[in-house]
């Protein structure tokens, strides 16, 4: 299976987000990462429904929408009406994880849960199973444009082997800081998924940033 990849919209020229999004259509991008802060949980704020409901228009790649907010339960609702396939939601946030995931399963969508990047893999053991992906964060989330973390790869590594050991088919998704050298070394690790925003809206040729990274 080729690397996932999944530009985050973070990184975007927001006054230009119409073009954005129609180079994203063009190019390999698997899917697009969609950055909710609420300045609470994380210490920054972003863009909110206003803006990822107008995404169903005009793309058809996968919406992958990572919330970094305290009680992102209160808006399984929301995120489902933008046509989201997957909803990331931090487990530093989530006291009742189980619920929170079987309630975005029933809004029909895939449920993710994010780890902060000095939370361990192993408090995923007893859930894992229900999850369809594990989000990673290589940098402490709030910002783009950050170094990568490089204590992740052996996060990767452990998180890979409890979902083989399992017989699990859960993606292991990374974020923050990737770009083409941290990606080979991500991928190398056992990743699936890589969410990359300034290195690939920063480029001069996106499109080619984006199939650089399939390539991996
Ligand atoms: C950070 C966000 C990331 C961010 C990544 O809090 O979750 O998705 O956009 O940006 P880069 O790729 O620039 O590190
Ligand atoms: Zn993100």
């Amino acid at each position: 299976m080729s690397t996932i990849v999944a530009p985050s919209l973070l990184a975007a020229d927001f006054l230009n987000l119409e073009r954005d999004i129609y180079m994203l259509n063009r190019s390999e991008a698997d899917w697009i990462h969609l950055d909710i802060m609420d300045g609470i949980f994380v210490p920054n704020l972003s863009f909110g429904f206003a803006v990822t409901n107008l995404l169903k228009g005009v793309t058809q790649k996968p919406l992958d929408t990572h919330l970094m907010i305290v009680q992102p339960e209160k808006f399984t609702e929301e995120v489902a009406a933008t046509g989201s396939t997957f909803m990331n939601v931090h487990y530093e946030v989530c006291p009742h994880l189980h619920r929170v995931v079987q309630q975005i399963r029933g809004k029909g969508m895939k449920p993710a849960v994010t780890l902060n990047p000095h939370t361990p893999v192993s408090v995923l053991e007893d859930i894992l199973s229900e999850l369809d992906m594990v989000l990673l964060m290589s940098v402490n989330p709030g910002f783009g444009g950050q170094q990568f973390i490089e204590q992740t790869l052996g996060k990767v590594a452990r998180l890979k082997k409890m979902i083989e050991e399992r017989g699990l088919k859960t993606l292991i998704q990374v974020d923050g800081g990737v770009n083409l050298q941290t990606g080979r070394k991500l991928v190398d690790a056992g990743a699936d998924v890589l969410v990359a925003g300034s290195y690939i809206f920063s480029s001069d040729d996106p499109e080619e940033a984006i199939r650089g990274l399939k390539a991996l």
